[in-house]
């Protein structure tokens, strides 16, 4: 087995060449690992999972079960990207489990922070207990941890991470990017064949959408939220700044205030853009957007998001505000 501490003459995966290099001798080493048994994994569509997933659909193919949970909290078209490149471009076996309206009927009514976050963590183990438990034969669970988490053991990647799995459920660990750092699981991502939009994405937490769409989630909100957030996403990409800044998402606060709309007055949500640069994620500044892509962005979410009728940019560095609202 892998030991958990990374070699200090490890060379850095920086280049395709050395990434092949390093898939050639994942796929032997998982193929020696795994046998002829089975490997489950929780696949979220983010970089780690997704080149895990990508690395063992390479090794061993069909013996490898991804499940991908859809808890309603993604961002827009995450659940069919995942779908399209796993199982129709990849192949890959694909447990598809839409499980929106367990998670937002669990999720009604709950306004405090951690209590939304422990509602998530805990209901994704317990759909993803629930498909373990339908396939026979499982040996191995993969995962997508990598370096960072082992060295911030506590770390954040509460989405991946299935730990908290049953006793009579316990597999085999398998974990192949566990000595990599985030650049380098993206060089292997990207020899692998894994679109661009998947590998370079920004940080994505775990709760998803659901800490952007501050208090109790409504459906109506958490729409507000993706669809915003697809349109920022979109003029960032058009503009050159998806690659610049670190990360820029949408928050939909849980309160109203009026507007005009057609003459008549309204009593909608405001938007509000966040977009931050920072090299931990311990503290942050602001991106300078230009203005006149402020306004650009602005009259796109009046009119095309409903039940909106204010766009604000949060002007906070990290300290004070953490980088996500809640
Ligand atoms: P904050 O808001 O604490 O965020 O400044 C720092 C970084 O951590 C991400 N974040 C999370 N990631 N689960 C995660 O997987 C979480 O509960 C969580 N909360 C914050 C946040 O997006 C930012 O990149």
């Amino acid at each position: 087995m892998m030991s958990n501490v990374r070699p200090e003459d490890m060379v850095r995966i920086t280049t395709v060449d050395l990434a092949n290099a390093f898939i050639e001798e994942q796929v032997k080493e998982l193929r020696a690992q795994i046998g002829d048994k089975k490997v489950l994994l929780a696949l979220s569509g983010g970089v780690d999972s997704s080149v895990v997933a990508a690395l063992l659909i390479k090794a061993v193919g069909k013996q490898l079960t991804c499940v991908h949970v859809n808890h309603g909290l993604l961002r827009k078209g995450e659940p069919e990207q995942v779908v399209e490149v796993f199982r129709n471009q990849m192949k890959a076996n694909l447990v598809y489990v839409d499980a929106v309206d367990r998670f937002l009927d669990k999720l009604a009514g709950v306004t405090d922070p951690e209590a939304k976050r422990k509602i998530i963590g805990a209901e994704f183990i317990r759909v993803f207990e629930e498909e373990a438990r339908k396939l026979d034969g499982i040996k191995f669970l993969a995962q997508g941890t990598i370096y960072p988490d082992i060295l911030e053991s506590d770390g954040v990647k509460a989405h991946h991470n299935v730990g908290g799995l049953p006793e009579d459920l316990q597999f085999e660990l398998v974990e192949p990017v566990k000595l990599l750092f985030k650049d380098e699981v993206r060089v292997v991502g990207k020899a692998l064949g894994l679109p661009d939009n998947m590998v370079f994405r920004q940080p994505f937490p775990g709760p998803g959408l659901g800490v952007r769409c501050t208090g109790a989630i409504t459906r109506d909100r958490l729409e507000a939220v993706r669809e915003s957030d697809a349109i920022l996403r979109e003029e960032f990409a058009k503009n050159g700044l998806a690659g610049k800044v670190w990360q820029y998402f949408t928050v939909v606060p849980d309160y109203r205030s009026t507007g005009i709309r057609d003459g008549k007055r309204c009593w909608d949500w405001p938007v509000v853009i966040r977009a931050v640069n920072t090299t931990d994620a311990m503290t942050a500044t602001v991106e300078d957007i230009p203005f006149s892509l402020m306004q650009h962005i602005t009259d796109r979410i009046l009119k095309e998001v409903k039940g909106v009728n204010r766009v604000l940019y949060d002007m906070t560095p990290k300290p004070v505000g953490t980088i996500e609202w809640e």
